[in-house]
């Protein structure tokens, strides 16, 4: 076999033995939004071949599946004006948990925020950017989402005191792009070149 050859059959076996990137969607939800919409963002998500997926509550989230995860996202309720306390308590354990791998933090991952709120303009912004900022300090790409006209935006959210109360189909449309968008972006990044 040219040397040519054998260098292309190591890296093709190469690529074939990576594991899949894998995406880890940690939520807090107490009353079952944001619970809501963390299953269509993983219905999203699933729609890109290639990848694996876990979805867990925050409280769920071991060390493990943090150091594992070539993506994060991460879904809150918005509380007071930010995100709760349960989801910057997560956000603290990744950082925690990276450090103590030895990794450089969230370098060459991304990372993603979506939110639910009783009423608008309320707290959304703040609790995505929050979120955010903390996942920029730890080295994260961040990967946002897209609305309905076209434009990025800091991740998909939900309004869920209106009439009817809760997530609509509108919402979880908007969260199953975004899972795709963000499940085929952590693909592209995380994937080894092919020759
Ligand atoms: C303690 C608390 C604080 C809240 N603060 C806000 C707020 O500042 N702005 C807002 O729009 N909604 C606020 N809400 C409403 C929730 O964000 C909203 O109901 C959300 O969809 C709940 O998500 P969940 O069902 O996943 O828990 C608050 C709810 C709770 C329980």
């Amino acid at each position: 076999m040219s040397r040519f050859l054998l260098a292309c059959t190591l890296l093709t076996a190469s690529a074939a033995a990576a594991p899949p990137p894998r995406i880890l969607i940690a939520y807090h939800s107490r009353t079952g939004n944001t619970e809501k919409m963390a299953a269509a963002v993983r219905e999203g998500a699933a729609s890109v071949p290639g990848v694996e997926i876990v979805l867990r509550k925050v409280a769920d989230v071991t060390s493990d599946d943090i150091v594992k995860a070539d993506g994060i996202v991460l879904g809150t309720p918005v509380e007071w004006g930010n995100l709760s306390a349960e989801a910057k308590a997560f956000l603290d354990r990744v950082g925690a948990a990276l450090a103590k791998a030895g990794a450089t933090y969230g370098e060459g991952r991304t990372a993603a925020v979506f939110c639910t709120a009783g009423s608008p303009s309320n707290g959304q912004e703040m609790a995505r950017l929050s979120a955010i900022a903390a996942f920029l300090a730890m080295r994260f790409v961040i990967v946002g989402g897209v609305n309905q006209e076209g434009f990025g935006s800091l991740g998909p959210q939900a309004v869920t005191a209106g009439k009817p109360p809760g997530v609509n189909d509108s919402d979880r449309a908007d969260a199953r792009r975004f899972g795709e968008r963000f499940a085929r972006i952590t693909r592209q990044l995380r994937t080894p070149a092919t020759p």
